[in-house]
């Protein structure tokens, strides 16, 4: 069975914009392809987070995307860190990749201009440490964001130089997987773009239901449509938007009509609007609270996935020691 791998950055709580996007995605590929799906906590010390906060954050992220579906027995999902195999593969990924292109990384250019003072060898390698992560596991599928295509023609790139340097087809090159062409796009509520982590824009999977109904009502929205079956300002559709996400085909139905007779009254569709959103996230809401609780869950869950991410890894390594020279 081909193989998907993905890695989740360690950052914030997840928001319906992630939900209906990568995890929801996540969630069906890990029916159809051999996945893994782990959280990339060496990748975040390139900016120095204090040990609590990572490890605060690893357990956060685990809950939620276990809360969303992710089962622990169908796929493997594990902690980076765990998986020390990974450092091995890094070390040599680094020997042969060059100054000069790891350099031209668009990401590492932005990166050390944002923090000129901390400009590591971490971040330079940070394609070398990202193509370990794959080709570990020899995936054949990626998905990723658009922006992380860079680092993806990096793997490739590696991939293709070790199979030549070392005259085999030992690495698969690693495709990228779009979500972002196939995945719904979520509006954010402050009227424009999609939902992300800036204020307010976003309704988060643990906010409850006072939260969701405070950020819903305070969306933006205008004076109302003057004319029949006029077009929606953004802000507008953005609403009607979530609404197909969240409620009964009717209850859109309703709305959308009551607009195009210019009848409609926002108050009543961001009430509605709360309230199905809020019936939408109650179960997740709770399997994450529960689910966060049991730290001897989350750590059964990390251990099994080590256990099943080693089963593979760790032949990896040994057939590149071989290839190598190494003892193996
Ligand atoms: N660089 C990815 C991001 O910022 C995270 C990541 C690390 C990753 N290693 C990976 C993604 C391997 C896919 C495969 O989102």
């Amino acid at each position: 069975m081909e193989i998907v791998l993905s890695g989740i950055r360690p950052t914030g709580n997840l928001h319906l914009g992630n939900y209906f996007g990568a995890v929801r995605s996540f969630v069906k590929l890990q029916h159809d392809y051999r996945c893994y799906f782990f959280i990339a906590d060496w990748h975040s010390l390139t900016t120095h987070p204090r040990p609590e906060n990572i490890r605060q954050s690893v357990k956060t992220i685990l809950a939620e995307y276990l809360a969303c579906g992710i089962d622990p027995e169908v796929a493997t999902i594990y902690v980076q860190s765990d998986l020390t195999e990974t450092l091995e593969l890094y070390l040599y990924m680094n020997m042969n990749a060059y100054l000069g292109e790891l350099q031209r990384v668009t990401s590492f250019k932005e990166k050390a201009r944002k923090q000129p003072d901390n400009i590591n060898a971490g971040l330079l390698t940070y394609p070398c440490l990202m193509a370990a992560d794959i080709l570990i596991h020899r995936a054949h599928y990626v998905p990723v964001g658009k922006d992380q295509e860079q680092n993806m023609e990096m793997a490739r790139k590696f991939a293709r130089r070790f199979n030549i340097m070392y005259e085999r087809e030992f690495f698969p090159e690693p495709a990228s997987f779009h979500l972002s062409e196939k995945a719904v796009k979520v509006p954010g509520l402050n009227g424009s773009g999609k939902m992300g982590k800036s204020d307010g824009n976003a309704i988060y999977l643990t906010d409850d239901e006072k939260t969701i109904k405070r950020k819903i009502m305070r969306a933006v929205t205008d004076t109302g449509p003057q004319e029949p079956n006029s077009a929606k300002p953004e802000a507008v559709a953005n609403l009607f938007a979530l609404l197909e996400l969240v409620s009964e085909r009717d209850t859109y139905d309703c709305f959308n009509e009551q607009y195009n007779l210019c009848n409609i009254r926002y108050g009543d569709l961001k009430k509605q609007l709360a309230y199905d959103v809020n019936l939408f996230c109650a179960p997740i809401r709770e399997r994450i609270l529960e689910i966060s609780s049991n730290s001897a869950q989350l750590e059964r869950v990390a251990r099994r996935g080590l256990e099943k991410a080693r089963a593979g890894a760790s032949k990896t390594i040994k057939e590149v020691r071989e290839i190598l020279g190494f003892r193996s």
